[in-house]
This record gives C-alpha cells, sequence and structure tokens, in this order.
C-alpha cells in the first residue's frame, strides 16, 4: 500500500464548479487507506452535498453548521481536526479562500482549522483565467507559497464558462500524487538521492527510423513513486515513455542509451541508491544516415551493421566497486531462459547488491503490463520468489528491501519515520 494507508487527510472543499471532481479525489483517498475528513464551505454546498462525500469516504462531512459544537471531549472541530490531520488539501480552493488564507482570516470551518494547525498544506486552485492572474491573486498565492504551501495547477484548458485558458483544477489523480510527496517529506529517504533509469532507449538508423523495445516505462516510474514516498529526492532518467512521470520527481528526458549514461553519470556523484529499470537497447547501428534511407537506394535486401551500446548499470556498479557512490545499486534481469543463474551471473558481473529478475515470457510479467511477478535476488545469495502483484506493489516492496539494506549497512539512521510497509 501507499504512504497514503492510515493517514489522515482533510480534504477543504470550496465554491467552485471543479468541487465535482473533489468527490473522486475523496473516494481515491480512502481507496488507499486514508482516513478522509471533508469540510465543506457553505459556497461549495451550492454545488455539491456532504452526503456526497460521506458515501466515498465512509465518515462525517463537516460544514459551518458544526463550528460550534464541540465533541464528546470539549474540543471543537476546528482543534479536534487541526490537531489530527496529516495534511490538508484544499481542493478546489476558489480566490476568495487564497485571499482570506493569505491574510489568516478564520471565518468559517475550513479557515479557522487551517489556520490552526501544523499539517502541511496544498492548494489546488480553481477560477476563471482573469482572476487567476489578477495581481491580487497572485500575490496571495506568493504569500501562501512563501509560508510553505504546495501550489498545484491551475491547469490551462476548458473552462466552465466555455473559454479556455489557465484556471482548471489540476486532476484528482496529479492532486493524490501531490499528497504522497507532501507525506513522503517525513520518509526515511529523506535527504537521499535515489537515482532512477526507466522506459526503453531509441537508437536511430536515420532521421525516421530507430531500434527499440516495447517497454513502456512502468516499472520505473512506479520505483520513482516508492522512491518519493519514502521521502527521497528521485531523479527518473527515462527514454521516451507513455506513463504520466509523478509529481515530485525531477525528471531527465533521453533518447539514446549513450545519452541515457550521460545523464546517470551527471547526476551519480550524489546519488545514495541507483536502480537500472530501462530497457536499454544492446545494440545500435555503427552509422546514423543523416538523410532517409529509400528503399530504392538500399535495394531488395539491406544490411544493418550494429555495435554494442554502454552498459550504464555495469559502468555504476564498476563505479561503486571502485569505492564511489552509490551506496546501493539494483539491477533488473529480463530473461526467457535459465531466469535465476542469467540473473546472478548479471549481478555478479555488474557489482549489484539486488537483481530484480522476472521471466518476460509469462503473461503477467514484463513488458507493458501492470503486473509483474519476480525474483528477488541479493548479492549475499538469497533468492526469493515474490507472487505476481502490480507494478506500483512491487516497487514499494522494493524500496523497503532497500531501505532494509540501508539500515544494515549503517547509512540510514534509526526506524524515526516510516511511512512505508510491506504488506
Ligand atoms: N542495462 C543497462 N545498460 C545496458 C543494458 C542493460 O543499464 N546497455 C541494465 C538494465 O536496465 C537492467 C540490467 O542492466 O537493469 C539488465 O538488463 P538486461 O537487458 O536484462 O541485460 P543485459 O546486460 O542486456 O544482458 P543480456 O543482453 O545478456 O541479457
Amino acid at each position: 500500500m501507499t504512504n497514503l494507508r492510515g493517514k489522515r487527510v482533510i480534504l477543504g472543499v470550496t465554491g467552485g464548479i471543479a468541487c465535482y471532481k473533489s468527490a473522486d479525489l475523496a473516494s481515491k483517498l480512502a481507496q488507499q487507506g486514508a482516513q478522509v475528513d471533508v469540510i465543506l464551505t457553505s459556497a461549495a454546498e451550492q454545488f455539491i452535498t456532504p452526503t456526497c462525500f460521506s458515501a466515498v469516504t465512509g465518515r462525517q462531512t463537516w460544514t459551518d453548521r458544526d463550528m460550534y459544537a464541540p465533541d464528546v471531549t470539549g474540543a471543537f472541530p476546528h482543534i479536534a481536526l487541526a490537531r489530527a490531520a496529516d495534511v490538508v488539501i484544499i481542493a478546489p480552493i476558489t480566490a476568495n479562500t487564497l485571499a482570506k488564507l493569505a491574510n489568516g482570516l478564520a471565518d468559517n470551518l475550513l479557515t479557522t482549522t487551517v489556520l490552526a494547525t501544523r499539517a502541511p498544506l496544498i492548494l489546488a486552485p480553481a477560477m476563471e483565467t482573469h482572476m487567476w492572474e489578477h495581481p491580487a491573486t497572485q500575490a496571495n498565492v506568493q504569500t501562501l507559497r512563501a509560508r510553505g504551501a504546495h501550489v498545484v495547477g491551475p491547469e490551462l484548458g476548458h473552462l466552465a464558462s466555455g473559454a479556455t485558458g489557465i484556471g482548471r483544477m489540476a486532476e484528482p489523480t496529479t492532486l493524490l500524487e501531490a499528497i504522497r510527496y507532501v507525506l513522503g517529506q517525513n520518509g526515511p529517504l529523506r535527504g537521499y538521492k535515489v537515482l532512477i533509469t526507466a522506459g526503453a532507449t531509441r537508437e536511430p538508423i536515420d532521421p525516421v527510423r530507430f531500434i527499440t523495445n516495447p517497454s513502456s516505462g512502468k516499472m520505473g516510474v512506479a520505483l520513482a513513486a516508492a522512491a518519493r514516498d519514502a521521502g527521497a529526492t528521485t531523479v527518473l532518467v527515462h527514454g521516451p515513455i507513455n506513463v504520466p512521470v509523478p509529481y515530485g520527481v525531477r525528471t531527465v528526458p533521453v533518447t539514446t542509451a549513450q545519452e541515457m549514461l550521460d545523464a546517470v553519470l551527471a547526476e551519480v556523484e550524489d546519488t545514495d541508491v541507483f536502480i537500472a529499470a530501462a530497457a536499454v537497447a544492446d545494440f545500435r547501428p555503427t552509422r546514423q544516415a543523416a538523410q532517409k534511407l529509400k528503399k530504392d537506394v538500399v535495394g531488395p535486401t539491406w544490411t544493418l551493421t550494429l555495435e554494442r551500446t554502454p552498459d550504464i548499470l555495469g559502468t555504476v556498479g564498476h563505479l561503486r566497486q571502485e569505492g564511489h557512490r552509490p551506496y546501493v545499486v539494483v539491477g533488473f534481469a529480463a530473461e526467457t531462459q535459465n531466469l535465476i543463474a542469467a540473473a546472478q551471473e548479471k549481478l555478479t558481473r555488474k557489482g549489484l547488491d539486488l537483481i530484480v529478475a522476472n521471466d518476460i515470457t509469462a503473461p503477467d510479467a514484463g513488458f507493458a503490463v501492470d503486473t509483474n511477478r519476480v525474483t528477488v535476488i541479493e548479492r549475499e545469495g538469497t533468492i526469493t520468489p515474490w507472487p505476481t502483484l502490480p507494478k506500483d506493489v512491487v516497487a514499494e516492496r522494493l524500496m523497503v528491501q532497500i531501505i532494509d539494506r540501508l539500515r544494515k549497512m549503517g547509512i540510514l539512521k534509526a526506524e524515526s519515520d516510516d511511512t512505508l510497509t510491506s504488506e
């Protein structure tokens, strides 16, 4: 499960039409195991009812009518909610509520709770373009950012007025990611850097043709999300991928194996953990044609001469053997036969701590599917087959194993505030 499990999330909803999407966000949060307390402003109630949120959160939805009703302990709702919160997100937040928060106003249950909490604050503005661009709104946003608020969006697109412009609320999936990022800030990898490669590389033959493979980048992206959730400064060096990059992850897009190696070497010096999940093309054409190759010119048959690409993981593994960082080096082994023996050979040859082996002929593992069935092999010789799991669960379990390793090496200190579990 993600770092949302068991977390107390306050979802503030203010009066904008985007609040129909907030119900989806509340549902997604609840599905990931968070306890979601929704607070509606009276303007939000013009658009959506408390019942809608209670139905998806399974909890009371708070409104201004509850403001002066103490609980059994005598605590008023804004104090009880503010104390319990791990994170507060307001989605959508109107220009009006932004202005109130920037000025410390506390005139309803939501603004009072925000003033009373120490929890981190995420704001997802949604409004007409002119309202967003107004100097007053921009100044308020700047003030809130300077105080540490995370402002996500607004995005460009269709607005309820029929216009197109900046002002759409960020999508619930992006907001969910932002919440995971913010919760991760106190995770065990806080202050550590994780570098990950993902996706396929493309090795050009001519300006319109290239050699590649079907990797989607899903496994590497899931690993980046898991590292981010654990609080790491996460950098994803990726080839062309068809999955969205997680919020809070720095990306370095590349095309060829050589570019991927250069990007990795530029990042590796201060990296603590390196994970190579990319499906790097092992060969590239010895030379790239400057112009498109014409069929009539190359003839009915044609020979393409290939050469080896650099081994990115091997290069990092050998750097580490020479006493450089990273502290932990992890590889993947995609095999079609002799899975364990071939993976063990790669672990030794590339100087790794861990290798994640998968049989890519299995329908539930490997390229472009959402699940993976892997066997994790450690340098010390342990071989652990894992069941078929969603790629994001494989990523989270792997991160737990990496964190354990860093602890055993004495690099990570005590089990202070783990936000990940292996179950
Ligand atoms: N890898 C890499 N650079 C390469 C090739 C592979 O960094 N040029 C990494 C992959 O990201 C993966 C691991 O090495 O983590 C193993 O990749 P794989 O393709 O299974 O192995 P190869 O080294 O290519 O060996 P072989 O072709 O013999 O299977």
